[in-house]
């Protein structure tokens, strides 16, 4: 059996997702992969430190208010840097709260645990859509690992499927629907909620960003716009600098008006290499029923790969959520210690 311990920074709904996995399917991953998963250290900005080298108890961490108030562990002063250096570790876990426009501190978090040698894994967008050339190559001379599954579409596999399973077909352009909270409120107000009923519904199942304008303007799916044009045609792009209009102006009228053509309206994210040229963007499209995307509903996300060996291929799944990422995060954990 090989003991991987995790140290997490950053204890939202993301840590969430994953130590309940870890505590209700321990026993399915050690007999499946030999991998026995031990928390042994998190810390969070407003909650405080737990660190135990055998492992925090799951229980007590899911359960907890106060990292600082759970059983047999310690409580050390650290902040993030003071973890990565000197817990017991074997990979480290990135879900801070990190703006998009820097990465930050995400970036600094995942740079220092490259350099101290463990594996890192995140679900944060920033870092990957703005530095991922510059950490996946520092994370290379290290000989440690980078996983990034849990940015796009939480734990549906769009990015090994992209990278992996259809690299060889060859990738001319893609389009779907990247963010759960947007597709969630649209959803929900064509079955008659409003906006902001909607939306508080959106946060209290764990969808939303912390600043939920990130979703609603269309920064999120622009992040993850920027994300697969790096990861699929290898260019850069600066999520601030794509086209992009949000769901904010779509009233129940234009809802109602897309219904009576057989259409729904869907926040489409967008990304093509035309000579050499990307063209992005993001921006709400009334698609008929008669397109797959139309019929993607709630926080379920899509994509479209149009390939050049297979034409179209579709991928549907869940593309937010306490669980869904936090699964996304251990196919990468998995990946890299199986
Ligand atoms: N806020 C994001 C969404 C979370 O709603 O899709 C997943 O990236």
């Amino acid at each position: 059996m090989k003991k991987v311990r995790i140290g997490i920074i950053g204890f939202g709904n993301v840590a969430y997702g994953l130590v309940k996995i870890l505590q209700e399917k321990k026993d399915f991953y050690m007999k499946e992969f030999g991998l026995e998963f031990l928390v042994t250290a998190v810390v969070d900005l407003k909650k405080g430190t737990a660190y135990n080298p055998e492992g925090i108890n799951l229980e007590a961490l899911i359960n907890h208010t106060s990292l600082n108030e759970i059983p047999n562990a310690d409580h050390p002063n650290w902040n993030a840097v003071n973890m990565i250096h000197n817990a017991e570790t074997d990979a480290i876990v990135e879900l801070s709260y990190t703006n998009l426009k820097t990465g930050e501190p995400a970036v600094l978090h995942i740079r220092e645990a490259i350099l101290s040698g463990k594996h890192v894994v995140t679900s944060n967008k920033g870092p990957v859509a703005l530095h991922y050339r510059t950490l996946h190559t520092l994370a290379r001379e290290n000989n440690v690992q980078f996983g990034i599954e849990g940015t796009v579409m939480s734990g549906t596999p769009t990015l090994r499927l992209g990278t992996e399973i259809l690299r060889s077909s060859g990738v001319n352009a893609i389009q779907g629907i990247f963010n759960g909270t947007t597709n969630f409120i649209l959803s929900e107000m064509e079955n008659g909620s409003t906006y902001a009923e909607a939306l508080l519904l959106a946060q209290e199942f764990g969808y939303a960003e912390a600043d939920p304008s990130g979703d609603v303007e269309g920064f999120d799916t622009a992040g993850k716009v920027a994300i697969l044009s790096q990861l699929i045609f290898g260019e850069t792009i600066n999520p601030s600098e794509i086209e992009r209009e949000g769901i904010t102006d779509i009233t129940p009228d234009d809802i109602l008006a897309a219904k009576k053509m057989n259409s729904r309206w869907k926040l489409i994210g967008s990304v093509k290499k035309v000579d050499n040229k990307i063209l992005a963007s993001v921006k709400p499209v009334m698609i008929p029923y008669s397109n797959a995307l139309a019929n993607v509903m709630g926080a379920m996300n899509a994509i479209e790969y149009e390939t050049e060996l297979l034409g179209p291929v579709f991928l549907i799944g869940p593309g937010a959520g306490r669980i869904e990422t936090g699964y996304a995060i251990l196919q990468d954990l998995i990946s890299i210690f199986n």
